[in-house]
């Protein structure tokens, strides 16, 4: 039998992560976050200083990254050249640049390849951007997120603070998630965008079983 893949979109700090954890726990499918890959591309054209409108130092950048993930009880966990660099990935000067990092076709060329062959053979949720449409486009299953935009901010901002992060204020939250889906949605590389065959999820008003169980119930004919 072939193996699954579950594409999981939409807007930024919306419970894509949560829900694609949970399910993959649920299903033994491996959890593939592919947001952590271009965060972690961010962080090290950050400490290298890449300048992204060069595209030739961009392509050299490239070819001396590694990323790998490393999972632990579903959580997912990214090294960069074999450091790991989950938490810091998470802060604030790798959000503010992630998504002029992400816009970059050679970027997302070279990221939407490794995420292929991560599904090429292998039980998989993926979550992100473009998965249900360029990364997996023939997914039997794609959902797609959505939440007030309000609401997200205040679970982003929880979830820093939980981490010890108290020196972003829910206003910058606010602002950087306004942000990254305005970017994303329009930008011309593989813009944020609702593949026509994926399910919408809105879960402003949902608790986090509900949508799991939301999203086994269109899972489970796969299965
Ligand atoms: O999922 P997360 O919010 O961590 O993603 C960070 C950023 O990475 C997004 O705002 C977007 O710019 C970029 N991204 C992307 N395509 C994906 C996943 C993430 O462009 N598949």
């Amino acid at each position: 039998k072939k193996n699954l893949v579950i594409a999981i979109d939409g807007y930024s700090s919306c419970g894509k992560s949560t829900l694609a954890k949970a399910l993959a726990k649920k299903l033994g499918f491996i959890y593939v976050d592919s947001g952590a890959m271009y965060r972690a591309v961010t962080l090290y054209f950050l400490r290298n200083n890449i300048d992204v409108a060069d595209d030739a130092k961009v392509v050299d950048a490239l070819q001396h990254i590694e990323l790998n993930f490393h999972s632990r009880d579903y959580e997912s966990h990214i090294t960069l050249n074999g450091e790991e660099v989950s938490d810091e990935i998470r802060l604030m000067p790798v959000s503010e640049n992630v998504s002029e990092v992400s816009a970059h076709k050679i970027v997302r060329h070279e990221m939407v390849k490794q995420q292929q062959r991560m599904g090429k053979s292998k039980n998989i949720v993926m979550d992100g951007r473009d998965i249900g449409t360029t990364v997996f486009p023939d997914a039997p299953v794609k959902f797609f997120m959505t939440a007030d935009p309000k609401i997200r901010a205040e679970r982003r901002f929880k979830e820093l603070e939980s981490k010890g992060n108290n020196a972003t204020t829910l206003e910058e939250v606010f602002e950087n998630l306004a942000h990254r889906d305005y970017a994303d949605t329009t930008r011309k590389e593989s813009p944020l965008v609702r593949a026509d065959d994926a399910i919408i999820l809105d879960n402003t008003d949902l608790t986090q079983q509900e949508q799991l169980d939301f999203a086994l119930e269109k899972v489970n004919p796969f299965l």
